[in-house]
């Protein structure tokens, strides 16, 4: 063989690997990326009594929050409380400033009832937390930001759950009150409310088990009180809205509902019936009445609990019933749909034996369905959260399907971790639920929007501080509670920026990032550093193997042109 037949048998080989290596190049480059819609709404959230703090400051009142944390301190994973958590009573300025280093659009955040109204009644009103409320929303609107404010995210004043709380009708005139204050204090400023978020948990972990405040631990009869007084509350606050306040202050009002995706166990008709009714149950029970064509509870809902309860010797249902009135005053109170979601659920039918031994009468028993996870989905800092990113697509398709299409904004979904800043498994998370989100948007879904939960570490209601779910890492040692953005804040302010997502960003530690970390006891470095030592490997292997092949791509192109 001659040296140029070598020459040219050699360049041949060489063109070919480099149009192989080509492909990978370009495909890791995404030269085609896809995008999110122009206006598409990103956020980021929180809620006032995880990051506030100053629980008692000024002429604030008790919560049944505080209540809870203070008197059962045994309820609490690490025996904390929110007393002082982030701090953001005092630090929401810097708050407001890493809200815009995000490049979010929207910061989706809570009033506690008790700091503007201490005994949950009008005869009281604070000055202070007014102020405080008010002088946050002008900040976000400095940075032209909108801010997203929930009425209700579970911080009910102490005194009216003396009363009974959500179970007493007397709440729907109550909360009518309180929402009245907030929409004649902030409503010239605020764009997007939602009134109530997830009233599943409010309802059923607050009144069925012992769980979320007050957790009563009284399952299959106050959950549904709850939510029967609940719809009501919501949909006199809608109706108020948009009588008195919208035309002239042009927002709009929505409610924030929360699930998981509930898969079928096997693709069974049974197991696929179970998922079904689990979606009624958990999204259904709050989402029929309001987003349905029809409106009331769903049929599934309905003719079970009426059931169950006849077998168990109840006179009536346990599902209190609407008259045609209320079925037609709830129905189409809400502008968008909110929905929070981290998780998915494999789901299965109880048996008529109850071989699941769920309590009788029980949410869980009427609803019949037996959830458990695959332990091969990736775990998080949470037991109960385990990622799935396709559960999110489901989830946005069934809601779509379910409810004709309506405005979709996620308004939480995050994943939590034990703490430090390296923390590329969130960032992980991102993108492969927006990669979905994105799925579901070219499938039709009408979605607008998407808040990643949560803006910064703070107090994660029964896992106290052992649990984060921050974009932000909040040092709890420092009085100052000192925030630092995580990998995750830089990577996610890339996605709100691009409007797309960048599989290859996976930045390494800045030195802002480092001085933070050598401030951080070593419990924390090390849990964050696990996940750090893979991807950053495979970070640098796809450097190596992008740098390289573009050196063949060169050489090549020299030879060729000689
Ligand atoms: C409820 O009972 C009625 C009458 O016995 C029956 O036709 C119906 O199928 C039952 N519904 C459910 C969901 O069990
Ligand atoms: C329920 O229990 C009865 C009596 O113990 C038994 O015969 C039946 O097989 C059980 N059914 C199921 C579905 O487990
Ligand atoms: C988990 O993965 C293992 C190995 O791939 C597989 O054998 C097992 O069935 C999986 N478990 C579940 C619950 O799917």
């Amino acid at each position: 063989m001659s040296l140029i037949k070598f020459i040219r048998i050699s360049l041949i080989i060489q063109i070919s690997v480099i149009l192989n290596n080509f492909h990978a190049v370009t495909s890791s480059f995404d030269l085609n990326p896809r995008h999110f819609p122009k206006d598409f709404l990103w956020g980021v959230g929180s809620s006032s009594y995880q990051i506030e703090g100053g629980w008692n400051a000024d002429d604030k009142g008790e919560s049944i929050w505080d209540y809870m944390t203070h008197n059962h301190p045994e309820k609490i994973a690490d025996r904390s409380n929110g007393d002082i958590s982030s701090d953001s009573y005092h630090h929401w300025r810097r708050d407001v400033q890493m809200v815009h280093e995000l490049h979010v659009k929207t910061y989706r955040f809570s009033i506690s009832w008790p700091r503007i109204m201490p005994g949950g009644y009008m005869n009281q009103v604070s000055t202070a937390g007014i102020k405080y409320y008010s002088a946050l929303i002008d900040e976000l609107l400095h940075y032209n930001i909108t801010p997203m404010v929930t009425m209700y995210h579970w911080e009910l004043p102490q005194r009216l759950q003396e009363l009974g709380g959500w179970t007493n009708p007397e709440i729907i005139p109550l909360f009518k009150d309180y929402a009245r204050l907030l929409l004649e204090m902030f409503g010239d400023r605020v764009q997007i409310w939602t009134t109530i978020n997830e009233p599943w948990h409010v309802c059923e972990h607050g009144y069925g088990v012992d769980y979320m405040a007050p957790a009563y631990n009284y399952p299959g009869i106050p959950a549904y009180l709850c939510g029967h007084n609940l719809l009501k509350a919501h949909a006199e606050v809608v109706h108020m809205y948009r009588a008195e306040y919208k035309k002239r202050q042009g927002g709009r009002m929505g409610i924030t509902l929360d699930t998981s995706w509930m898969e079928p166990k096997s693709n069974s008709p049974e197991d696929r019936e179970a998922s079904q009714r689990a979606l009624e149950f958990y999204v259904g029970w709050f989402g029929h009445p309001i987003f349905s064509t029809h409106g009331n509870y769903p049929a599934t809902m309905v003719d079970r609990i009426r059931n169950l309860s006849k077998e168990q010797g109840f006179s009536r249902s346990r599902l209190p019933e609407f008259t045609k009135e209320e079925i037609q005053r709830i129905r189409g109170t809400a502008d968008f749909f909110g929905i929070n979601t981290y998780t998915t659920s494999l789901v299965t039918s109880n048996d008529h034996n109850n071989s699941a031994k769920f309590p009788i009468p029980s949410f869980n028993h009427d609803m019949g369905v037996v959830e458990s996870q695959d332990p091969n989905w990736t775990g998080s800092g949470s037991v109960w959260l385990k990622v799935y990113p396709k559960g999110i697509y489901n989830l946005l398709m069934w809601i779509k399907k379910e409810y004709n299409n309506p405005p979709v904004i996620v308004t939480e979904s995050g994943v939590s971790d034990r703490g430090g800043l390296e923390d590329y498994p969130r960032v992980d998370y991102y993108n492969q639920y927006l990669n979905f989100v994105l799925d579901a948007l070219e499938d039709g879904a009408n979605v607008q929007g998407y808040i990643a939960w949560s803006l910064m570490d703070s107090y994660e209601w029964k896992a106290g501080f052992t649990e984060k779910f921050g974009l932000y890492h909040v040092d709890f040692n420092d009085p100052q509670r000192k925030r630092t953005p995580k990998i995750s804040a830089r990577v996610f302010a890339h996605i709100c920026k691009t409007n797309r997502i960048d599989w290859n960003y996976r930045p390494s530690l800045n030195e802002e990032q480092i001085t933070a970390m050598s401030r951080l006891p070593a419990l924390e470095t090390t849990s964050g550093s696990a996940g750090r030592g893979l991807s950053q490997r495979s970070y640098l292997r796809n450097i190596l193997v992008r740098s390289l092949s573009l050196v063949l791509i060169v050489l090549a192109l020299a030879k060729y042109l000689k």
